[in-house]
């Protein structure tokens, strides 16, 4: 590893010195190491030849994994809300009843996708900062069911914590209820055995964890998730899953690929893939538990309590009396790009991602120009 990623490399006119100088911190888009953008780089080709059914199979063999083996994975030009949208609309028909976990704004938004397309959701609220207590989960099921699915953020980007997919996953398999997964911020920094775990779908995106620059939406869907699949009755066009799995019987997409990020992908999941996917499981875990350790260090007050603490972001409190806005403004001078709060918690805490690519020293960097920006918000203050 050891690339220098943090800084982009200078790439001619059009970038401007301030952008060169930034160490990206937030939570997607996440810098993208240098062979990747490279791989970007490359010419285009016929996603109708040989060439383009070539890289389909390097990328759905190499994905594959991430998902825990079996099932299809598929790609769309598109950001992580759309894979959200695509999940609803290809699940799911007119009228039907859907559980929501809400932890956060990513939970929140994927309810409002599904009750836009007429559905009706039960909301299935937590704490912000918090993750569902299985049992808790399982007894408001069954007093609020019947359900025709249950929408849960794996990891809720917005305040860092990370549910315990595999447990949820057991008590929706016990009742019957098909479960659907945002991994947006997920997918290749944490672990996940999608079909093991009793997932029917999974929605996520390219640009966090899997270190490509934006505009892949992904989805992955279960063996036997396909008979509801071919049921929904949803209006669906672009998104329609049953058009991608027709496609890609001959290797191919419906519509035009976004084949420079095909190409970039695919360097991504060669690098995971040369490190080993535990090896990156456990480098997030630790890098989280660094930045952790860090913060509190420093006075900040974490969002997420330790059994729920994402491994991919981390979102903290400043320090008693330290307006949070004023350290995002403070962070930026010093050419730090962190992330400020959403929904309740906009203007309260700040995000750091740990996401990709990320190396200890460069936690241990980012954490220093932190403490930076607190003693000059402090210098100034005492200046008055
Ligand atoms: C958990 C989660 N879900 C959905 C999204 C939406 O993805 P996008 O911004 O690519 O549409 C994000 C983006 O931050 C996310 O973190």
């Amino acid at each position: 590893m050891g690339d220098k990623f943090h800084k982009p490399a200078r790439t001619g006119a059009r970038t401007t010195a301030r952008d060169e100088d930034e160490i990206l911190l937030t939570p997607g888009p996440v810098p993208v190491p240098a062979e990747v953008r490279e791989a970007a780089a490359r010419q285009v080709i016929n996603h109708r030849g040989a060439a383009f059914h070539r890289l389909y199979e390097s990328v759905r063999s190499r994905l594959l994994p991430l998902f825990g083996g079996g099932g299809d994975p598929f790609l769309f030009p598109g950001s992580g809300t759309g894979a959200l949208e695509a999940a609803v609309v290809n699940f799911f028909s007119p009228g039907e009843r859907v559980a929501a976990v809400v932890m956060g704004e990513f939970g929140h938004r994927w309810a409002s996708i599904a009750e836009t397309f007429g559905l009706t959701v039960e909301r299935y609220q937590v704490e912000w900062g918090s993750v569902p207590a299985p049992a808790e989960l399982a007894a408001w099921l069954d007093r609020t069911g019947p359900f025709a699915g249950l929408l849960l953020t794996y990891n809720e980007t917005s305040t860092g914590a990370a549910a315990d997919l595999a447990a949820v996953g057991r008590l929706a398999r016990e009742r019957r209820i098909p479960l659907l997964v945002d991994a947006v911020s997920a997918l290749g920094g944490m672990p996940l055995e999608a079909e093991r775990w009793g997932v029917s779908l999974v929605a996520s995106a390219s640009q966090k964890c899997l270190m490509t620059p934006p505009g892949l939406a992904l989805l992955w869907v279960a063996p036997e998730a396909w008979e509801r699949v071919e049921a929904a009755a949803l209006p669906r066009a672009y998104w329609d899953l049953r058009e991608a799995r027709r496609a890609g019987e001959h290797r191919e997409t419906p519509y035009t690929p976004a084949l420079t990020l095909w190409y970039a992908l695919e360097a991504a999941l060669e690098r995971i893939e040369a490190e080993g996917l535990e090896a990156v499981y456990a480098r997030h875990r630790a890098l989280a538990t660094r930045w952790r350790e860090g913060l509190r260090r420093l006075g900040c007050r974490l969002l997420a309590g330790d059994e729920a603490a994402s491994p991919t972001v981390t979102a903290f409190y400043p320090p008693e009396g330290v307006d949070a806005a004023a350290l995002l403004q403070a962070l930026r001078e010093l050419g730090v790009e962190a992330a400020g709060g959403q929904g309740p918690l906009k203007g309260r805490i700040l995000r750091v991602a740990h996401m990709g690519a990320v190396e200890a020293e460069q936690v241990d960097r980012a954490l220093g120009l932190l403490q930076r920006a607190l003693e000059r918000l402090e210098q100034r203050e005492a200046r008055g």
